[in-house]
């Protein structure tokens, strides 16, 4: 399948979905509906092998003088050059973790010990709580926290109310660049920029976004930026972009034994091999579908450009479908950006709510129908308060990847209108 510059091939969904192993299950006799990519999303085949043939033939660790040892550094080396591609940065400038949440207290432990009392850092009532509480905690050592706040109505920031809160006390805003709970994306141009204008750094949380969107830390001009791989096909691991003079100057909290080499100061203790392996088929398997859309790419970052651009032009007919779908069902409260013309500051994760039936009861019936969907916070604990539904039991998100198909939103929308009755 191929495309000119400006036509963007229509998404081949059987040569996508036939990579994914998980997507033919079956539940109670019907096939499995895979809403819960946002919670994270299932694997190609071609993961799943690199982490089992890294376990069968080079499961060692770093720096030894033999076989399984070097193959191991060469696949390390390799998921940095993956991750470098993936983020449009240098290789040393990617950071591996366990999880985004374990590498955001890390730099926010870091962030600290440069604090003195009076400082300030910015955090957002929209995110999830790993771009929140890490923040947070630094109120121990006498900064203050500040909160952007949100126009409920369509679950966007109040950029006014953000801007009067990057101040020149303000030494870093933590954002996300898309909402896990309700789908916003956030103009993080626009608040690196003011961020910058103040002297204050910034530490962009894309673990929601980087399924939907391709991610250019050099042209956002992020400090930090954070994803996990488990929310864009790959394994269970976080990946950070620090930038070099940011990663060299900030003192880690790190083993004698861990050298001052970049980015290996601020990784601590052995690394997760096998997912680093799943994690370079992972990238492979995003620039093998821009490949097989556009055969014009030539490098891997073109390649990975291109995917996006598919997966966002299926993603937003599925989220018309869906939304479209959900507005016209009675008793039905939808929270977030509805409007098409505005659907490009979204991804395609909706979250409702439906009179006389608790987010819990929703999820159980669908889940009892194959469909995987989310009820709760899901740890956008802010956004749950603000929205006056954390007391409730929060609200049921549907959240969908490029691997969804229009048959499936139709049946989950079959489902809720029989709910609705
Ligand atoms: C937007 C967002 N940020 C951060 C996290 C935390 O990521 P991790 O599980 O890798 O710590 C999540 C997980 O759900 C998320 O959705």
């Amino acid at each position: 399948m191929s495309s000119s510059a400006k036509d963007v091939a229509t998404l081949d969904i059987a040569w996508v979905r036939q990579q994914f192993p998980a997507l033919n299950q079956t539940v109670n006799g019907q096939p499995a509906v895979f809403f819960d990519a946002p919670g994270g999303t299932q694997v190609p085949q071609r993961v799943m092998d690199a982490i089992v043939n890294y376990l069968a033939s080079s499961n060692a660790n770093t720096g030894g003088a033999f076989l399984t040892s070097r193959n191991t550094d060469q696949i390390i080396a390799n998921a940095r050059a993956a991750m470098a591609d993936f983020f449009n940065c240098a290789a040393d400038e990617v950071v591996f973790g366990a999880n985004m949440t374990t590498l955001t207290f890390a730099f926010s432990r870091a962030i600290g010990r440069e604090l003195k009392s009076g400082d300030e850092l910015l955090v957002t009532c929209l995110d999830h709580d790993a771009n929140v509480s890490p923040w947070v905690c630094l109120e121990e050592r006498g900064a203050k926290v500040r909160t952007a706040d949100i126009k409920p109505g369509d679950c966007t920031l109040d950029m006014f109310d953000l801007s009067a809160k990057v101040r020149r006390s303000t030494r870093l805003v933590a954002v996300g660049w898309a909402a896990n709970a309700v789908g916003t994306i956030n103009d993080v141009n626009e608040i690196v920029r003011l961020a910058h204008d103040a002297g204050a750094m910034t530490f962009i949380d894309a673990v929601h976004y980087a399924p939907h969107g391709p991610i250019d830390v050099r042209a956002l001009d992020c400090d930090f930026l954070a994803c996990s791989s488990y929310k864009f096909f790959g394994p269970h691991l976080g990946i950070l972009f620090g930038k070099r003079e940011q990663l060299q100057r900030l003192r880690p909290y790190k083993l004698r034994a861990c050298t001052e080499k970049l980015p290996d100061r601020w990784e601590t203790g052995t690394q997760n091999h096998e997912c680093l392996a799943g994690l370079v088929a992972t990238v492979d398997y995003i620039a093998d579908v821009g490949r097989h859309h556009n055969s014009e790419v030539k490098t891997r970052r073109q390649a990975i450009l291109a995917a996006y651009e598919v997966f966002q032009q299926h993603e937003r007919e599925l989220t018309e479908q869906l939304i479209s779908g959900l507005l016209a069902i009675p008793g039905l409260t939808f929270y977030g950006i509805k409007d098409p013309s505005q659907f490009d500051r979204r991804t395609p994760t909706v979250a409702i709510r439906m009179e006389g039936r608790t987010p819990r009861e929703l999820a159980t019936h669908l889940g009892e129908r194959g469909i995987f969907t989310w009820d709760g916070n899901y740890y956008a604990i802010n956004l749950a308060e603000r929205l006056g539904v954390q007391e409730s039991g929060g609200m049921l998100r549907i959240g969908l990847a490029h691997y969804n198909t229009a048959e499936e939103v139709e049946r989950l929308l079959t489902e809720l209108r029989g709910l609705a009755k």
